[in-house]
């Protein structure tokens, strides 16, 4: 028997994670095998992927391309050190990672997960400072709805309420900007007219703590987590230009704005944009092995490598920095993004998305839509008193009807493999627009 179709008769041992544990053990939504834009249940249901996993397989699931490059590296090389020894898979997938990103943010740091590419990049600006004579600058600056994942530093900058009430005190040496929400942009089809001001919340910041007190400020360029914020026209670039004149490392949160999502390789280049970091992990391996990335200026790794005395000159890493069957899965993932030129598919069909997305507007309760690349967020008024069950019965819907998608709070986050056709866009509308239906009281 094919054990992916295996059904498990015992739901006890497992602690899930971001999940409502107890009721998920009482009705299970089981996914058994994945091919292309679907998914197919324990009991053989077909399930369009309406958001790439968690935002993750990029290119559609069952790619043999890594499939088969994990089973060749493993059996070739199962695992190498990867502090003070190395193996050429790592250095391959690291000039392949620095041919995609900007011009100048060319070294590589190889981490597990979006949560640790967030902490490597806070620690690396905090070196950065340290190695230049300015440690003093200590200061983290995230922003209102931000999510970075859930480790200490990621979660101390984040600004989702709910992810850090269990587990203060967290990192004290954090502030934070505004969101970039705002009524005016309601229904904006990609990037709004209102909001660039919300950057100078950082000069501010600059005040209040001092000049020389601040390191970085980490935003998503879209807040995806938080159900869809696209940045407002002119923001990112302000933003940039205050981290430039105070001296403050830009970082960019690319963990699912990354890897062809923007229509382009990262939403810097979409944008126009340039951090001096840029966290990445999800698509960079499709998804089939965990891995994690953050890519550094040039002057940043200068700084705190080359400058520095002999000897090991950054005291971070993880036993699996670089494993070779992540870097194998990455390779083989470039190679598709770069001969099925993925961004520009997301590019040539990102109009159809948007018309196709923003035609549920009148459907009942949708307070909001938004979306860019491919990427939308449908904003549903919540039933009174009771937040997020509006879209948690909408999400259980389309899975019923062999749709998933995803919900934050009650914002349905549309994020689907990016070789999506016409053919799945409207299924995607369809089936979410009966089920938004079915739910209008
Ligand atoms: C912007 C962003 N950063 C970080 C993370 C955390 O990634 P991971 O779950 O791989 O730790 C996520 C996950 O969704 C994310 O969207």
């Amino acid at each position: 028997m094919d054990m992916t179709h295996a059904a498990p008769n015992d739901f006890d041992a497992l602690w899930m994670p971001f999940t409502a544990n107890r009721a998920f053990k009482q009705a299970p939504r089981m996914l058994a095998r994945a091919e292309g834009m679907h998914y197919w249940t324990p009991d053989g249901r077909e399930i369009l992927d309406g958001t790439a996993g968690l935002w993750c397989v990029n290119a559609g699931h069952g790619r043999r391309q890594i499939t088969e490059a994990i089973q060749r590296t493993t059996a070739a090389l199962d695992f190498a050190p990867s502090f003070q020894m190395g193996h050429p898979l790592m250095f391959e997938a690291a000039s392949r990672i620095a041919q995609l990103t900007p011009a100048g943010l060319d070294r590589i740091f190889f981490t597990n997960s979006g949560s640790e590419s967030a902490d490597t990049a806070l620690k690396i600006a905090l070196a950065y400072h340290r190695a230049r004579g300015q440690a003093q600058r200590i200061k983290l600056i995230g922003r209102e709805r931000g999510y970075h994942g859930i480790n200490f530093g990621g979660l101390s900058v984040g600004g989702i309420g709910a992810n850090k009430k269990q587990f203060g005190p967290l990192l004290g040496n954090v502030d934070h900007l505004p969101h970039t929400h705002l009524h005016a942009n309601l229904f904006t089809r990609g990037q709004p007219e209102h909001g660039v001001e919300k950057a100078d919340a950082l000069e501010d910041l600059v005040q209040l703590h001092g000049p020389d007190s601040i390191a970085a400020v980490i935003v998503e360029p879209v807040a995806g987590s938080t159900g869809i914020l696209v940045p407002p026209k002119g923001y990112l670039e302000r933003l940039r230009a205050l981290c430039t004149k105070h001296g403050i490392l830009l970082i960019f949160d690319e963990v699912i704005t990354g890897f062809g999502r923007m229509g382009a390789p990262f939403a810097a280049e979409r944008y126009g944009v340039i951090p001096d970091m840029i966290t990445m992990a999800k698509g960079l391996t499709n998804a089939a092995v965990p891995m994690g990335a953050v890519a550094a200026s040039n002057a940043i790794y200068e700084a705190v490598v080359d400058d520095a005395p002999p000897g090991i000159e950054l005291f971070h890493g993880y036993t699996y920095s670089g494993h070779p069957l992540a870097c194998a899965a990455a390779i083989a993932t470039m190679d598709i993004h770069r001969d099925e030129a993925l961004p520009a598919r997301v590019l040539a069909i990102e109009p159809e998305w948007q018309d196709a997305i923003h035609s549920l507007r009148d459907r009942p309760g949708v307070m909001d839509i938004r979306n860019t690349g491919l990427i939308a967020g449908i904003e549903l008024r919540p039933f009174e008193g009771k937040p997020a069950v509006r879209a948690g019965r909408i999400m259980q819907r389309c899975f019923e009807a062999g749709l998933l998608i995803r919900t934050t709070a009650d914002i349905v986050a549309l994020s689907p493999p990016l070789i999506i056709e016409s053919a799945h866009i409207d299924r995607i509308v369809t089936t979410l627009g009966e089920a938004i239906a079915a739910e209008a009281a």
